[in-house]
């Protein structure tokens, strides 16, 4: 039985004091909440203070984005270890604003990947296509391209770790969701590719998020769907009762 895992991904929203509030109205409001993995992930900036309010509590945190060498001349970017010293446990990698307006291919999201799994973060490794895509038929073979790539080269052991968002481009900001069975449907593609990857053991135990304007009223309805575990929230992440409700909503 996979644990549904709720993220919020707070892109660039929050400054560190703004963040603070929100993080600890969530704390109150999920307090001994257990049966949903919860995680924020606030911006960079702020996840230091973030990390301070979140010290013993069940909410995890994480990056939405990393760099994937050790060090080094990279003017303005963050490495794997300078968030895992901040105690993130989790980083978003190739979400589709990054591929869009940041230029994020599968080959910089694999090596994403791979330094996330190298660091001991899990990465939140985010594929889906875009409107015109779907209306071409096209789907499958854009999801099958954006796991295949963005998974190249992972042992068994390393695909267990790794939480995949299924995030249509469409849906995102738009309040435009997929239906359920829209989503499920990918869902389910998606368990298939692992499966010839990684084998059937495996593709059973990844934890698949569905991701595109999910709110508290209709979170039940997606993750009836039997291959959806979980969420990766924008918009609904930003406000302490909307994410808690979400996450109330989506327990098994
Ligand atoms: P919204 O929930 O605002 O549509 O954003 C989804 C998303 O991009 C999460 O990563």
């Amino acid at each position: 039985m996979r644990k549904p895992i709720i993220a919020g991904n707070w892109k660039m929203y929050k400054t560190s004091g703004e963040a603070l509030e929100l993080v600890n109205g969530l704390k109150s409001e999920l307090k001994g909440e257990s049966a949903v993995d919860i995680v924020v992930c606030p911006p960079f900036t702020a996840i230091a203070k973030v990390a301070d309010a979140l010290k013993g509590s069940n909410i995890g945190y994480g990056a939405q984005d990393m760099y994937w060498e050790e060090e080094g001349a990279f003017t303005g970017e963050v490495a794997p270890k300078m968030i895992t010293d901040l105690g993130c446990g989790y980083c978003i990698i190739g979400h589709s604003e990054r591929r869009t307006y940041f230029h994020e291919t599968n080959d910089t999201v694999n090596k994403k990947v791979k330094a996330a799994l190298k660091h001991g973060l899990t990465p939140i490794v985010c594929v889906g296509e875009r409107l015109e895509e779907r209306d071409s038929g096209k789907t499958f073979d854009v999801v099958k391209d954006h796991v295949e790539g963005g998974l190249s080269g992972l042992t068994k052991e390393d695909a267990l770790k790794v939480v995949i968002a299924y995030e249509p481009v469409w849906a995102i900001g738009t309040g435009r969701t997929a239906t359920p069975e829209q989503a499920q449907e990918v869902h389910k593609y998606i368990r298939s590719l692992l499966g010839k990857m990684f084998g059937e053991e495996v593709s059973s135990k990844v934890r698949i998020q569905y991701g595109g304007s999910v709110k508290p009223d209709n979170v039940k309805a997606i993750m009836a769907g039997p291959d959806i575990d979980g969420a990766l929230v924008g918009g609904a992440s930003l406000n302490v009762k909307d994410f808690a409700e979400i996450v109330r909503q989506s327990k098994r």
